[in-house]
């Protein structure tokens, strides 16, 4: 039992619940504490013990949790959420045979949504970024990424960094967004993509910096992306404005691409399918986070596994996102990317759960969210479940019947 206050007047009492901490101190598998309590005030977790304790607090509001299980509130660490258009047909080609890089080179893909979000109004764009970001949270996210990536211009990145940082005055969330402006070559620069890496240096990455749009940056690294050479001279210049940064890397080849965002001390490498043990070493030795993307690897029929077992043997972190955009991962899920956390890359329930709360705080550079833990935002999910395992295991039933996000009530 700890206190951070001497005040035993609390704004909110959750007693009676299963606390899974996912606190990584702490010895039992997902941080379990059973029968325990929270205690939180002016939006901190303040307190945690045993039920029986609480007698010592009065507080405004006390919630009975019925032997349900209260975990950290969800963290989707990488989405593509704010987008226009569908891309049904490369879907459809897909199937007949087209693979995802052809889609690619023939114009298709990111630049099939780049025209559709260029053409759409902000409120167009806000409205559709609303009605995902909502299903999210009614699984239980209370805090998503959200990259730019289909403007490749200045205005319209722009455009869909304020809807991504709009969201969460009318939605009860936390977003943290991220400027991509390096996700592929406008058409307009074909051929030139030293060019367009050069006004992303000199002009969109110092605008977006000055307007404070972006927590972070990220890129493609990739054959139908940027090169590592060309993501470096990104990651310079984010360096000098003070920007963390991240990247998609080894999604469909090695380029090494880990390595180089952990030589700047990156948040997470995204993807990871091709990566090498060199790497993975690299990544150990900067705390940069593995981000798997199990939806992408599905979507994509990939076959070749991000190396797991590699990344436990070095003790490099594992997050877990959606990747939700309308090409390689047009699934709105979370709770379905745990599953398949699971039985497509053979995590356990604990490290995927870990993937959707502690280690997706790290991936977004988020100190107090993630963890039940005194000191703590008191970002928190209750669910109707029998044991942990249960929120990886099922699919398609909403366990979830409580949510509080900063202490409030929100589900
Ligand atoms: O994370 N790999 C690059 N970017 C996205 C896909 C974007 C798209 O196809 O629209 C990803 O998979
Ligand atoms: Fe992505």
């Amino acid at each position: 039992m700890t206190e951070i206050t001497n005040t035993k007047n609390v704004d909110l009492i959750i007693h009676n619940v299963h606390l899974m901490t996912m606190d990584e101190d702490l010895e039992q598998a997902y941080g379990l504490r059973v029968n325990s309590a929270v205690a939180i005030n002016n939006g901190k977790i303040t307190w945690l013990g045993n039920s029986n304790d609480i007698e010592q607090f009065t507080a405004n509001s006390i919630v009975d949790g019925q032997d349900q299980y209260l975990s950290p509130g969800l963290i989707d660490c990488h989405t593509h959420l704010v987008f226009a258009g569908s891309r049904a047909n490369e879907f459809e080609q897909r199937l007949n045979g087209v693979s995802y890089e052809e889609i690619s080179r023939q114009g298709g893909g990111i630049l099939s949504t780049v025209n559709a979000t260029r053409a759409a109004s902000e409120d167009t764009l806000y409205q559709f970024a609303k009605q995902r970001t909502s299903a999210l949270i009614n699984e239980g996210v209370t805090t998503l990424e959200i990259k730019s990536g289909y403007g490749l211009d200045l205005a319209t990145e722009r455009k869909m960094l304020r809807v991504a940082r709009k969201l969460p005055t009318e939605l009860a969330c936390n977003v943290q967004t991220t400027f991509l402006g390096a996700h592929a070559l406008p058409a307009e620069f074909k051929g030139k993509a030293d060019e367009y890496i050069d006004l992303i240096c000199d002009e969109m990455l110092p605008a977006i910096a000055q307007e404070e749009l972006a927590d972070a940056v990220d890129g493609f690294c990739e054959g139908i992306g940027f090169s590592p050479e060309q993501m470096q001279k990104v990651f310079d210049k984010a360096r000098e404005l003070n920007l963390p940064v991240k990247l998609h890397a080894e999604q469909l080849s090695d380029l090494s691409g880990a390595e180089l965002v952990a030589n700047y001390q990156g948040l997470s490498a995204d993807h990871l399918e091709y990566l090498s043990e060199q790497s993975i070493k690299a990544m150990r030795d900067s705390n940069t986070v593995a981000v798997l993307l199990p939806g992408a690897f599905y979507t994509l029929s990939e076959t070749k596994r991000p190396p797991i077992d590699q990344l436990r043997k070095h003790g490099v972190d594992i997050a877990i996102g959606s990747d939700f955009n309308p090409g390689s991962s047009p699934i709105c899920s979370l709770k379905l990317m745990l599953h398949m956390a699971c039985t497509l890359f053979k995590l356990t329930p604990e490290e995927a759960i870990a993937g959707i709360t502690r280690n997706a705080a790290k991936a977004l550079g988020l100190k107090t969210k993630g963890t039940i833990q005194v000191g703590q935002d008191a970002d928190l999910c209750l669910w109707n479940i029998s044991q942990p395992a249960e929120l990886a295991y099922t699919f398609g039933v909403n366990p979830l019947t409580h949510v509080w996000l900063a202490g409030k009530q929100s589900i």
